[in-house]
């Protein structure tokens, strides 16, 4: 959906312009579960811990999808982002926890060695400077702590095709897409995220590699395609993409079709 648009590389004003526009939410369909599992899954992962930290926690929409069936008095969460704008509706959403705006990717609120678990999702595709990222959560995270990440390669050549419909009919895209970083005319400067370099990254700071995943093939374009037609409606497509779904994680473990996944993850430990 990019062609036409104006970019903004600047990804602080983006943030805080996109904080203020109102987002029509996303319908619940059997796409927005399939579309957030990397996410669902990687919780599991971190839900036992207690002092957390989201890196670019934005508004909160995923501490939103964490909270969805856990305890709040549970956790100690901070959130930590460039935009401030998004910082305070995140704080308005979870007075009990603390969020910081920070810059040049250090984060002085936080002490050295305190934390027990970290996630980061969909900010790397949106930064740049990695490694000084990974060495300051590195630097704040306890001996054993976990790291989670989360993010979009934009390798995916199907997302790539379906995007030309945008030049056809724009209007009618915004319409269906309202809840997608577009604020106006403007969308924010995206980049292309190589996950092999991120996990040589991540080993060069000291976080020892426990897994790694790729998502998304070919089901995003479906999961569009339902915000124009809703199929998933009907019992008997609902059968065939379930289907698509096996067929997909079947694929995407060969290195052929992680190549082309739109989605991956990583989990790692502080050594
Ligand atoms: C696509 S949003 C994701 C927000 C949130 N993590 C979520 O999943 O809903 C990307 C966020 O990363 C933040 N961001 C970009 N570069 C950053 C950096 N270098 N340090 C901290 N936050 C950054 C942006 O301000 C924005 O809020």
């Amino acid at each position: 959906m990019e062609q036409g648009e104006k970019i903004i590389a600047n990804q602080e004003e983006f943030f805080n312009q996109n904080a203020q526009s109102q987002k029509i939410p996303t319908r619940e369909s059997l796409f927005t579960t399939y579309a957030n599992k990397e996410q669902i899954n990687g919780f599991l992962w971190i839900e036992n811990q207690r002092k957390i930290l989201e890196y670019g926690c934005g508004t909160g929409t995923s501490l939103d999808i964490f909270f969805k069936n856990r305890q709040r008095n549970k956790y100690k969460i901070c959130g930590v982002d460039i935009a401030q704008l998004a910082i305070d509706k995140a704080k308005e959403n979870y007075p009990q926890f603390n969020f910081y705006k920070i810059s040049n990717n250090k984060i002085p609120q936080i002490k050295n060695d305190s934390l027990d678990a970290v996630f980061m999702f969909h900010v790397l595709h949106h930064a740049d400077k990695y490694q000084e990222i990974f060495r300051e959560i590195h630097k704040k995270t306890k001996k054993g702590g976990r790291f989670l990440i989360n993010d979009l390669t934009s390798n995916n050549p199907f997302n790539k095709l379906a995007r030309l419909i945008f030049i056809f009919m724009p209007n009618f895209v915004k319409r269906k897409f309202g809840d997608d970083l577009v604020v106006g005319e403007s969308i924010p400067k995206k980049n292309k995220v190589s996950p092999e370099k991120i996990r040589v990254q991540l080993e060069e700071v000291r976080f020892e590699i426990q897994e790694m995943g790729y998502g998304h093939l070919f089901f995003f374009v479906f999961g569009w395609l339902d915000r124009f037609i809703p199929f998933s409606k009907v019992t008997f497509v609902r059968f065939f993409y379930k289907k698509l779904i096996s067929l997909e994680k079947a694929l995407l473990r060969y290195t052929f079709f992680q190549n082309g996944a739109e989605v991956f993850y990583i989990k790692c430990i502080k050594k």
